[in-house]
């Protein structure tokens, strides 16, 4: 059986179909009808992730087990493996664990219990790119054929490096732009200027500088207007195109604070459609785990 750790192995098929039953889960509010524990484990810090996993468990009839890494014998030095196995031990039937190792999984090899990443390092943050794939899909019925532009810190993003996959597999034509520092030779899509990429974009996704992941400061003055989403690259963009931003925002950095929430904005409709995502995805794990079965979801 296997965790839900990164997208690079699934098919378009596959990815369809969690896509699918996010809408099931936004229109049909789906419910468990048996009792499920789920543990929330988060090494970093986070808002949209875990808030969203924890309102798509309350949304789903979860027990959830109250886990705060600085409140647990993390802190005496119990080893991840040792974590999860302990809680596993105690009845939580699921976990989501979000770590600053891009190689988490490694560490807890064996374990008998789906597990699903919310943020591994700098390798893979699936359930934002699933989220991503949603709100792209609401907006145009199709992958095939857009012009999908990742502009950041591409080299230190586990958004950018789960987003660049999927998108492939999904049919989209997926480009990366910013400041050459920030590109990463092992991501094999186009390079294109900031100034073409506005014109060109059916989608403008916008990424922070991720200075905790840098080894030293990174200047942002003129970071805007050199390589940012400013106004005057918003005028040039196509009129459906659309902006996305995985959150948290450096307003006046990556973005002008007044495009955050501007007509072609989709940043808090991300945030929103995480939800629905989030229970999807907790939802086909615990039946392909066996966890549940197909009987024992219904609507509420
Ligand atoms: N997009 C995202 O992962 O945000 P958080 O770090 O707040 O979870």
């Amino acid at each position: 059986m296997e965790h839900f750790y990164a997208l690079n192995n699934m098919s378009k098929e596959e990815l369809m179909s969690y896509i699918e039953l996010t809408d099931d889960c936004r229109h049909e509010e789906l419910v468990l009808d048996k009792q499920v524990f789920v543990s929330n484990l988060f090494f970093e810090p986070s808002t949209r992730t875990r808030m969203s996993f924890l309102v798509a468990e309350k949304k789903l009839g979860m027990e959830i087990l109250d886990f705060q890494v600085e409140a647990s014998s993390v802190k005496k030095g119990e080893s991840l493996y040792d974590t999860v196995r302990t809680l596993q031990a105690i009845g939580s039937d699921v976990c989501v664990i979000r770590h600053e190792s891009d190689n988490w999984l490694d560490d807890v090899s064996g374990i008998d219990m789906p597990l699903i990443n919310g943020g591994a390092g700098a390798y893979a943050h699936p359930s934002q790119s699933m989220l991503d794939a949603y709100t792209i899909y609401k907006e145009y019925g199709r992958f095939e054929g857009l012009n999908i532009v990742i502009a950041g810190d591409i080299k230190h993003s586990r958004v950018a490096h789960s987003n660049i996959d999927m998108f492939k597999t999904l049919g989209a034509n997926v480009y990366v732009s910013g400041a050459p520092e920030f590109m990463d030779e092992n991501v094999s899509v186009p390079f294109v200027d900031m100034d073409e990429a506005v014109e060109m974009a059916d989608v403008m996704m916008m990424l922070r500088i991720q200075h905790e992941r840098h080894e030293s400061d990174y200047g942002i003055d003129s970071y805007l207007n050199e390589y940012g989403l400013n106004l005057e690259r918003e005028s040039r963009m196509q009129d459906h195109a659309i902006i996305m931003h995985p959150a948290p925002i450096n307003r006046g950095v990556e973005i002008d604070t007044r495009l955050v929430e501007c007509d072609r904005s989709r940043i808090f409709n991300q945030m929103e459609n995480g939800v629905y995502v989030r229970m999807a995805i907790i939802i086909k794990q615990l039946l392909n785990w066996r966890v549940i079965d197909e009987y024992q979801i219904s609507k509420r």
